[in-house]
């Protein structure tokens, strides 16, 4: 399309990286993610996580419920479910997820990276060798959040400290491993991910491309900007909208959208977490036209994120015109409300048909 053309219609995209919580708060976040998307890999950091088939398959059921209830037509919306990988996850459990046909990837969560955390992973490649084999063996993708945890380690660092001192030697014991490197935020992750050998691919959120880390402190400290990895400089944030646009099937979307309570984010120990979820297609758009790069939207938002897992790519479509769209200040979350990213403000695109 041209730069000036004013309607953009894209074959349906999905979001390959989504928090829908449980109970009310995926009742009133769910309806969001399915009027863009048509599939949302789950990520499984619930209370207490979801490490077994077993309860991934009670939480889609959940999942599947709570669509219902927000009125949308069955099959309007696939979650695609994940395991959450401990230290004792076996290779018979990775075994059942993937015969399931409806468990898709395993998620690593290094143990106190982020929310949801503690029964993380504490050692990788010492505590996780079955279940690291039976993923390559299966085709099944390890999706990495990648930061270290040691608190020696700057916070602006963890990332690329990660692929020194996790995902190198990852990589090179498990060569075969399909690895998503969740929400990158560095030059570092997007140029490791560019130039690496083999099977790995990139998820990149609409935050980190649309903002380096000033976002958080303009006029003070403004936690609804506060995710984890944390947004860094302005030499990141390019290196990523370079990535993102460069038609490179090792990128693709992930929101990352990650809703918290109001009062859990403006607090005196925030959440971590970006809710974009709502306006999540408004906001890449935003972002690709900012650079002249709206051609290369498709592929990123539908393509390859498919092709990576080995589904097929969606039928319907999904239509967004230039006009204005004002982001709301709030929105209702059970009992409490929830505070989308960049609220009040206004983006250039909006979502305006979808099959
Ligand atoms: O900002 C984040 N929020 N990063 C994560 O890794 C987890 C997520 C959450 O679950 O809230
Ligand atoms: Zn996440």
């Amino acid at each position: 399309m041209s730069a000036a053309a004013s309607t953009l219609t894209l074959t349906r995209p999905d979001d390959w990286h989504l928090h829908l919580r449980d109970g009310t708060a995926l009742e009133a976040v769910v309806g969001d993610s399915a009027r863009q998307f048509a599939r949302a890999i789950i990520m499984p950091n619930l209370k207490p996580p979801v490490i077994t088939t077993a309860q991934a398959l009670e939480y889609r059921e959940r999942i599947m419920r709570a669509l219902e209830k927000a009125g949308l037509a069955a099959g309007a919306f696939t979650p695609l479910m994940t395991l959450y990988l401990t230290d004792n996850t076996s290779a018979q459990e990775i075994a059942r997820a993937h015969a399931s046909g409806l468990v898709h990837a395993v998620k690593l969560y290094p143990a106190g990276a982020t929310t949801n955390s503690d029964a993380g992973v504490t050692d990788l490649l010492g505590k996780c060798g079955p279940a690291l084999q039976a993923l390559e063996k299966l085709g099944m993708p390890l999706l990495v959040h990648g930061e270290v945890t040691d608190a020696a380690i700057d916070v602006f660092d963890r990332e690329a400290v990660f692929i020194d001192r996790v995902m190198v030697p990852l990589r090179r014991a498990y060569p075969g491993l399909k690895v998503v490197f969740e929400h990158i935020t560095t030059q570092e992750g997007a140029h490791y991910v560019r130039d690496a050998d083999g099977p790995v691919a990139a998820t990149i959120t609409p935050q980190h491309l649309l903002y380096n880390r000033n976002a958080i402190f303009q006029g003070g400290v403004r936690p609804h900007w506060y995710c984890l990895p944390i947004l860094k400089r302005e030499t990141h944030r390019q290196a990523l909208i370079a990535a993102a646009t460069s038609g490179s099937p090792r990128f693709f979307l992930g929101t990352d959208s990650a809703p918290h309570a109001r009062g859990t984010k403006e607090h005196a120990c925030g959440c971590a977490g970006c809710y974009t979820a709502l306006h999540a297609m408004e906001l890449y758009a935003t972002a690709f036209d900012g650079v002249g790069k709206l051609d290369k939207l498709e592929g990123f938002a539908s393509f390859h994120g498919p092709d990576f897992y080995g589904l097929a790519r969606n039928r319907g479509t999904l239509t967004l015109a230039r006009e204005e769209y004002a982001i709301p200040a709030e929105v209702a979350f059970g009992d409490a409300t929830l505070v989308p990213l960049a609220a009040g403000e206004s983006l250039k695109w909006r979502v305006v048909a979808g099959s």
